[in-house]
């Protein structure tokens, strides 16, 4: 399949640049800046893209790319840093700038035969965020338009085919972003769209089969929407030799067996193992508080859940996970926010000396791309538009001690919280939305009694990667309703509080 190489050299925006590559329907792989040009052209790349970075192309050790690439007579496009690793490469000069340009700028577009064709603007808008700038352009190389403090913004060698843009296509802020990514791939790339997820879904079925033959398949299901979409997938490529598995910790949201048992048996047709371990959990976490703890034993936990059974009705080949592509692609420069999500990764410990050999079918996708595959799939709108839920469930939403009562209180809560966003037509529209409960308390009146009960904190997030996070100005008549429903139908609450933290410095999850 033809396809879009990134070099990552580690700006915020590299995956995003593969995305929107994706988003035309062209495959597109990111990978560290300095990759041999043996492994580069092991991938065979019709066109290869510089992404961004923060560093400076004159200080010392600043990453720079594999010089022969510039040999190779493949295309190439230097976005912002990547811009002028080209410029300094073919001998131009680069100055740092007094006025750092960040933010909208105007291009002025001087030439549409290459990057800008079919472009009917003469001026787009664009996002800038640099401080450098092309001060002499290097031989061969024609201005293709230029903003009010760079004459140099977009550069190009024809007959090299390389070309240099100051400014980010990829951001939505850039205007016809997506037409100048889509002329570097197609028009002057020469890659063709066959990337798209009907035809992702048949070749990955065929690889499951050809990998597996007859072999055994285990998969834990959380009822999210990666592991349910891997299961889905290995499951028509081999059906009954795919065993899943739920682990019921009692940290789950209200219902949430019964849903995902409903979807799996009934709407999916796929056997689920339910395994009910919600005491032994309590077990172990009596008497912890501290947050690390928690996921610590929890996990462990899980992992000792899963080898008993996985003792009991194996033998089983193979451990089906589903890791998505921003997880498993190493980062050019920087540690990346793959690394930080990292951590939170829910199957991460299940121990070694099983031997399973790892399946992660999902391995080459993005959080879109994995929604489009499930929608194809037929995985019901449950699963779909269901937000995140952390792998230690309910267990991070208590602050302090875990208790039946504590569980009680935030399972319930939370899902008044929830309801109340659904009937205002809200649910869709924010990033994650629940319930916390503590050891504080307050007085409350109940009836003719006073009542020391819990105070519940409610947080509803808006976000679109996780990575930050603002909290949501919901109008006050859903705060009322979440407030009187959840005083009135919540034994032991007497207060409801609204939290107004953002991410950073607070994260999503109290623990
Ligand atoms: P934080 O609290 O770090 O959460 O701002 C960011 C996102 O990750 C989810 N989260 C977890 N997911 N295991 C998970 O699978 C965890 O231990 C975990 N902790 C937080 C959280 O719900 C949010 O979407």
């Amino acid at each position: 399949m033809d396809k879009i190489v990134v070099l990552d050299f580690g700006s915020q925006y590299s995956h995003l640049i593969c995305r929107r590559i994706r988003e035309l329907n062209v495959y597109c792989e990111l990978v560290p800046y300095n990759l041999s040009i043996h492994k580069i052209m092991e991938l065979n790349p019709k066109g290869i893209i510089f992404s961004g970075g923060p560093a400076s192309v004159y200080a010392t050790d600043s990453p720079k790319p594999d010089s022969k690439i510039f040999d190779i007579g493949v295309p190439i496009l230097g976005i912002c840093y990547g811009h002028q690793v080209i410029i300094d490469h073919f001998k131009g000069k680069i100055k740092r700038v007094d006025k750092r340009e960040y933010g909208n700028a105007i291009l002025e577009i001087s030439d549409k035969t290459n990057l800008f064709k079919n472009i009917e603007l003469d001026k787009i808008k664009c996002w800038m965020s640099h401080s450098d700038a092309a001060e002499v352009l290097p031989n061969g190389f024609k201005i293709l338009g230029k903003t009010s403090s760079s004459f140099s913004a977009a550069i190009g060698n024809n007959r090299k085919k390389v070309f240099g843009l100051q400014f980010h296509p990829e951001v939505a802020h850039t205007e016809k972003g997506d037409m100048v990514l889509n002329n570097f791939a197609k028009v002057i790339s020469g890659a063709n769209s066959e990337w798209n997820m009907s035809n992702f879904i048949e070749t990955v079925v065929i690889e499951i089969q050809e990998k597996i033959k007859d072999e055994k398949v285990l998969c834990a299901v959380s009822g999210g929407i990666d592991s349910t979409t891997c299961a889905v997938l290995i499951h028509k490529a081999i059906k009954n030799n795919l065993t899943c598995i739920f682990v019921d910790n009692g940290l789950l949201r209200e219902n949430e067996k019964e849903t995902v048992r409903e979807i799996f048996e009934e709407k999916l047709q796929i056997p689920l193992r339910i395994i009910d371990a919600r005491e032994r959990f309590l077990r172990i976490l009596e008497k912890i508080s501290d947050p690390e703890e928690k996921r610590k034993k929890i996990g462990e936990e899980f992992a000792k859940v899963f080898t008993e059974f996985a003792e009991k009705e194996g033998p089983f080949d193979w451990l089906a996970q589903g890791t998505l592509y921003p997880d498993v692609i190493e980062s050019g420069v920087s540690g990346g926010p793959a690394t930080v999500i990292k951590t939170h990764h829910n199957v991460g410990g299940l121990p070694e000396w099983l031997h399973l050999k790892i399946l992660e079918p999902l391995r080459f996708l993005y959080k879109d791309e994995v929604r489009t595959v499930a929608k194809i799939l037929g995985v019901p709108k449950d699963i779909l538009s269901r937000h995140p839920f952390p792998g230690p469930g309910l267990a991070v939403r208590i602050i302090g001690q875990i208790s039946p009562q504590k569980i009680h209180i935030v399972r319930r809560a939370s899902k008044i919280v929830e309801e109340a966003l659904i009937e205002d037509k809200l649910y869709d529209k924010v990033w994650q939305a629940f319930a916390i409960v503590g050891d504080d308390k307050a007085v409350g009146i109940l009836g003719d009694e006073r009542l020391e009960g819990h105070i519940v904190s409610v947080r509803v997030v808006e976000s679109v990667d996780a990575m930050t996070a603002d909290w949501v100005r919901l109008p006050n008549e859903t705060l009322e309703k979440i407030s009187s429903r959840i005083t009135n139908e919540v034994e032991n609450v007497s207060w409801v509080a609204y939290t107004i933290s953002s991410k950073p410095p607070a994260t999503i999850e109290p623990q």
